[in-house]
């Protein structure tokens, strides 16, 4: 009779605890809303381990909760307490549980790694390439973005590597993490849900810039990222002044140069408005400047602009892309004068 009392009790204190637990967990702001089909099995995954570990945390702090409050020793009370000798049943059940957790909790993790992996039939295909400090995409067509536009509901196979050191992908709405590793090549699945447009972030420590390796995933209406996709293509194969300006859009370069042709107002890097005195000074004809400074921008780096802060991602622009920014920029930062 007394021990189904003080059992009660413990279960009492219990359900409040976890009761508390669960209100913490339930309306904190933990985790976005999944934003891919993938984050979704891994968000079930989440859920399932974080309500055993309310139970266990309920049930251990109640029992140590009543055991401190109940037993506790009188002041003057210096006698020691009854000296146990094993308990098999006890030892058995303690065994049992955590077994038969741990087991279900893999199972389901195997379940959604298993399903993440999954190739869809109607897939498309990105590259994902990563240096120090930017990332650049590459769809089939040949176009080649800095960020990463993905069509509404349909796979996109990620096929993600890296140029100089350890890298890693994380768009924490899509709730996968890649490394980008050197000289291997990552698959990733993301099928997006969601339109909008999400942060992609560098979750490797990879150097001085890394806290700024940083830009936007953006999932598109099927039809809207169809279009984009063939405008850039079109735009790639008009004259090259226009090409270029379609590079140097999708390639990110107006986050941080000015330049008045683009509407650019980056202040970050040095103006590339007026570029035929610097390419003077370098000795270079103007394109020959303009074109080493993108493929190799620690040989000229421009005179108070540190080294290793523009990328060298865009050495690996297809060449037709590279020539085709190297003219626009040419046509249009010549300078007055
Ligand atoms: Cu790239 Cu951190």
């Amino acid at each position: 009779m007394r021990k189904n009392k003080q059992f009660i009790q413990v279960a009492m204190i219990a359900i409040i605890l976890g009761a508390l637990a669960a209100v913490v967990a339930y309306f904190g702001d933990w985790l976005p809303a999944p934003a891919s089909r993938e984050a979704g099995r891994i968000w079930f995954v989440i859920w399932i381990s974080t309500i055993v570990s309310i139970v266990i945390f309920a049930i251990v702090t109640a029992a140590i909760i009543y055991a401190a409050v109940k037993f506790r020793a009188a002041p003057d009370d210096d006698t020691d307490g009854p000296s146990i000798h094993g308990h098999s049943r006890l030892e058995i059940v303690w065994t049992i549980i955590p077994t038969v957790i741990v087991v279900l909790l893999s199972i389901a993790s195997a379940v959604a790694m298993h399903d993440n992996g999954k190739a869809a039939p109607d897939r498309i295909k990105i590259e994902g390439i990563a240096q120090q400090f930017s990332f650049a995409f590459k769809y089939e067509n040949g176009v080649q973005s800095g960020t990463l536009r993905l069509p509404l509901k349909r796979q996109a196979e990620l096929h993600l590597t890296a140029l100089d050191v350890i890298h890693s992908f994380w768009v924490p709405d899509f709730g996968q993490k890649q490394d980008m590793v050197p000289g291997q090549t990552f698959k990733l699945n993301v099928t997006p849900t969601r339109l909008g447009t999400y942060p992609l972030i560098c979750t490797e420590l990879c150097g001085l810039g890394h806290s700024i390796m940083r830009t936007s995933a953006i999932v598109m209406e099927p039809a809207a990222f169809e279009k984009w996709l063939a405008d850039q293509k079109a735009a790639l194969s008009g004259p090259p002044g226009e090409a270029g300006k379609t590079v140097f859009t999708n390639n990110g370069c107006a986050a941080c140069h000015a330049f008045t042709a683009a509407g650019a107002t980056g202040a970050v890097g040095p103006s590339l408005d007026d570029l035929s005195a610097s390419a003077t000074a370098a000795g270079q004809p103007l394109e020959d400047f303009i074109r080493e400074s993108i493929v190799a921008p620690n040989k000229v780096a421009a005179k108070g602009y540190p080294a290793n802060v523009m990328p060298q991602t865009f050495a690996q622009l297809p060449e037709d892309q590279l020539d085709a920014l190297v003219t626009y920029i040419a046509e249009n930062g010549k300078g007055g004068s």
